[in-house]
């Protein structure tokens, strides 16, 4: 599969939009939070990686920052839904205000299950931020607060997203072709 991804794949969502649009959430998240003591962002690894330290370092609230890693099962590029937890929380979230910082929201399995398992844990409050968005595939009712960018039903690489683990480090989102 790899090997048929280009080593430049086509834009999708330039560097200077994607900077553009991390700039106005994260003043609409600053401006949310205000009142807030602390905001705990939430970063779902990998994918979340650069999209999440651009975010945290342009807010202007008091935040703290931990990480889930969640995988799906099967293939990369045809998620089966199933989803399982592989690294969780240090922090102990009763009480706070969470912020859920994801890249994309394919199907919804991977948001849905991570709200269910945080709610338990009776945050003050639970909000979702998603990079992306891909509506036509949308299967489950996600709340997403904070959205980036809706996009075609395409795999999309770059500002984290990989495809079979590469081009995370493309400083743009790209296109891959997956058929
Ligand atoms: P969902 O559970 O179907 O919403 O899928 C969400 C997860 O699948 C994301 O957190 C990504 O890890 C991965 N994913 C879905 N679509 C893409 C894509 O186009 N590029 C890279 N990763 C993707
Ligand atoms: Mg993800």
């Amino acid at each position: 599969m790899s090997e048929k991804i280009p080593a430049e794949p086509p834009v999708l969502i330039p560097e200077n939009e994607i900077r553009r649009r991390v700039g106005e959430l994260a003043r609409q998240v600053s401006s949310d939070y205000a009142a807030a003591k602390e905001l705990h962002l939430i970063g779902v690894l990998r994918g979340c990686f650069i999209f999440l330290a651009d975010l945290s370092r342009l807010l202007t609230v008091p935040r703290q920052i931990d990480f889930m890693a969640i995988a799906a099962y099967g293939k990369n590029s045809a998620p089966s839904g199933a989803v399982r937890l592989i690294m969780d929380l240090r922090t102990n979230i009763a009480g706070k205000h969470v912020l859920i910082v994801e890249d994309i929201v394919d199907t919804g399995n991977t948001l849905e299950y991570l709200m269910s398992t945080l709610l338990p844990r009776k945050p003050a409050t639970l909000k979702t931020c998603v990079l992306l968005r891909k509506r036509a595939r949308l299967e489950k009712d996600v709340k997403i607060d904070y959205l980036g960018f809706d996009i075609p039903d395409r795999w999309v690489v770059g500002y984290g997203l990989d495809c079979a683990d590469g081009h995370r480090a493309l400083p743009y989102i790209g296109v891959v072709k997956t058929d």
